[in-house]
């Protein structure tokens, strides 16, 4: 483990033994849930909420650059928040830009790269091509792999990696017999990066929806229930000191 990281985990609390610096998840993903409670409790408009999102990521981005982890997962707007009023998903929208415009030359300089989950193309231009332009100016960094899932959805994630398959197998490329799990991996948005470890939900909510479906088949998951306005990088030390005690047994009997 490089000094700087070692030492940097050093000055966390709560304070870690060598041991857990080593049981350190390799990826990281999060469902940032509950920005819509923690409005309504401080009796604020949603987007208000949101906004307030925004600043607990930025806290969480830091943190798990400082901590050395190699992959970040963000869940931000699923398929299924097209749903949600129109005035909402303009909020949200916004934030994306938002988000960008203040962030990427930090991210940049701190040699994080970024990588867009899911369909780009059914977003607005401006927020299309902000997302493709953090892409492409961070492409050969090196450091911290931040994914950002928007307009994401799992199963949509699957049908894309079937259809392109399917297309190989079409143009004789490969033989159906010879599609493997690696095959299908190679075809998500997070071709190339390890499988989700460990998972976070905040806001107490204990399900999916929908987000990374097949790279979270053996994660460990944490369900905390503080609200993600409210979640503190204090709380995501002990999610991942929970994540340092689990046994991970992948079917074995170790
Ligand atoms: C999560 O917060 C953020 C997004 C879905 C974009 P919510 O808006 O779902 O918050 P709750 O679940 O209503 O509290
Ligand atoms: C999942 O949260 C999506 C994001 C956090 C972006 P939701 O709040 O949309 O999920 P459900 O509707 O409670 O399952
Ligand atoms: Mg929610």
């Amino acid at each position: 483990m490089k000094l700087k990281t070692a030492l940097s985990l050093a000055l966390k609390k709560p304070p870690r033994t060598s041991d857990e610096f080593e049981k350190l998840p390799k990826h990281v993903a999060i469902i940032m849930d509950g920005n819509g409670r923690w409005a309504k409790k401080h009796k604020l408009n949603v987007s208000r909420g949101h906004r307030q999102g925004t600043e607990t990521l930025r806290e969480i981005i830091r943190h798990t650059d400082d901590l050395g982890i190699g992959a970040l997962s963000l869940y931000a707007f699923s398929t299924e928040n097209w749903n949600r009023s129109e005035e909402e998903v303009a909020a949200l929208m916004q934030l994306i830009l938002d988000f960008f415009a203040s962030e990427i030359d930090e991210l940049d300089a701190k040699n994080v790269r970024i990588l867009i989950l899911g369909d780009k193309s059914r977003l607005p231009e401006k927020q299309r091509e902000t997302l493709i332009e953090a892409e492409n100016r961070t492409r050969k960094n090196t450091g911290l792999r931040l994914n950002i899932a928007v307009n994401y959805g799992g199963r949509a994630e699957l049908v894309m990696a079937a259809k392109e398959i399917a297309t190989l197998v079409r143009n004789g490329d490969i033989r159906a017999e010879e599609i493997t799990e690696q095959t299908i991996s190679d075809h998500l948005y997070t071709r190339g990066q390890p499988d989700v470890d460990l998972l976070i939900r905040t806001s107490g909510e204990q399900r999916l929806s929908n987000f990374l479906l097949y790279q979270n088949a053996y994660a460990e998951f944490v369900f905390p229930t503080v609200l993600w306005p409210d979640f503190t990088v204090h709380d995501y030390d002990q999610a991942l000191d929970a994540f340092a005690h689990r046994n991970r047994r992948f079917g074995g009997r170790v």
